[in-house]
């Protein structure tokens, strides 16, 4: 099973998309509020939506079709596009990058450290005076350096956006991610904590950016298309609208998150427990040991070589070898494929900003990155993701005993290569 999410459905989710069935409306819109509501439309993208912002501490939230979707979002709300520079890790999901991309705005890629996650030094380095934005993508769980992120934003009047795709339930210093930055995305597809088949949200507690968020997702509406709107829409939007049906099942999701995150994080403590002591083994730093949400263990081996040999005796892969996760692999972005022949925006800083920038991407462009990757394995906790662990690991309805034997089996294997 992909994520911890996805292994619990049960009868609530169940019951929950029983329930919009039977009243019947199916779309976010369905019948007026006040006096005239029809009690038969249950308004649960706005209930999912009201949840989860008081759960981040924020007071806005948009649910809506994909992470990419409120990625893509999100750089909208900011008003970022042609010309405009943000920095993204090298390590990411595709989408971080794509949605730069269709921002028309270019992708800078910045090394990650033991983190695994946006190396502040590396970001400070790669800022230019067209740089708009920092987008901190909070990796298999593990909250980015968000102290530094956040002093670097704020000393050089850039956004800080929080890619929490693959977070949702962790958090940083006590505050929940996304709530952190300017804005903050999710996704909810299938590989994540908690699930609605597919789905996303953004998060701000800024009053304008949710106005323009909402705008973008929705056809340049306001806010649950109130008031008279012709002559004020801000601007052309499209159509990410969530679904009656998704929401149905991620508030019934989003009900089973404490328990699931408190099972992650016991399973991850046991598994860590059995392997931290051999000799040459380390872990990736995580930067809040209680607010990550542990869904991936991630081990550091000596040299690539003995990486290599034990991913290869357990049947899995090396991180920078797993998937499409890795900067290396991604082919799109190495030779600049866009749908169109002009690959807008990487050859349109001439028409953009009247300028004459060179836009390349090449493998080896993060040495650092490359170098802690391809001495990294990463174990699934509760999430098994083909382009990150090779599936190689325990889910979330592993018992005790068995997250030991897993254990005890890494041990066997590593300490043949670890001496
Ligand atoms: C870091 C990150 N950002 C963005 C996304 C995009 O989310 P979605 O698949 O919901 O569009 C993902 C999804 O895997 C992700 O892992």
């Amino acid at each position: 099973m992909p994520g911890p999410g996805m292994e619990l459905i049960g009868e609530e989710e169940i019951q929950e998309v029983l329930d919009v069935l039977r009243g019947g409306y199916l779309f976010r819109y369905g019948s007026t509020t006040g006096p005239d509501a029809d009690p038969r439309f249950r308004a649960k993208v706005c209930q999912c939506e009201q949840e989860i912002a008081r759960y981040m501490g924020v007071r806005h939230a948009v649910a809506m079709n994909s992470g990419t979707s409120a990625l893509l979002t999100a750089l909208a709300a900011l008003g970022i596009g042609p010309g405009d520079e943000v920095i993204v890790p090298g390590f990411t999901f595709i989408a971080s990058i794509s949605s730069i991309v269709y921002a028309r705005a270019i992708p800078v890629l910045a090394e990650i450290d033991r983190t695994f996650n946006l190396d502040p030094e590396d970001v400070r380095a790669k800022i230019t005076p067209h740089t708009k934005a920092i987008m901190a993508v909070h990796m298999m769980g593990n909250p980015a350096r968000l102290d530094e992120l956040k002093q670097i934003a704020d000393e050089r009047g850039l956004a800080l956006i929080e890619d929490c795709a693959q977070a949702f339930g962790a958090s940083y210093r006590g505050r929940a991610l996304g709530s952190i930055g300017k804005i903050g995305t999710y996704s909810f597809n299938v590989y994540k904590t908690i699930t609605s088949g597919d789905g996303g949200m953004v998060v701000t507690d800024d009053e304008e950016l949710h106005r323009r968020a909402f705008a973008f997702h929705d056809q340049g509406h306001s806010p649950l298309r109130t008031g008279v709107e012709i002559g004020q829409r801000p601007f052309f939007g499209l159509d990410f609208r969530f679904t009656e049906l998704q929401a149905a099942v991620l508030i019934a999701q989003f009900r089973k998150l404490p328990g699931l995150l408190e099972r992650l994080r016991a399973n991850k403590k046991r598994y860590k427990a059995l392997i931290s002591d051999l000799a040459g083994l380390e872990f990736r730093e995580i930067t809040d040991e209680q607010g990550e949400c542990a869904t991936m263990l991630t081990v550091i081996l000596p040299n690539p070589e003995i990486a290599q040999k034990i991913a290869a005796e357990l049947g899995t892969k090396v991180v920078a070898r797993a998937g499409w996760h890795v900067y290396n692999n991604m082919e799109q972005l190495l030779q600049l494929r866009t749908p169109t022949a002009v690959p807008c925006p990487f050859s349109c800083f001439s028409r953009y900003a009247g300028e004459d920038r060179e836009i390349r991407y090449w493998q080896g462009m993060l040495p650092k990155t490359d170098a802690l990757l391809e001495r990294a394995l990463n174990i699934s906790i509760g999430v098994s993701d083909p382009g990150l662990s090779s599936g190689y690991g325990v889910t979330i309805r592993d018992d005790a005993e068995s997250v030991e034997r897993h254990a005890r089996e890494f041990r066997r294997v590593a300490e043949k290569y670890l001496k």
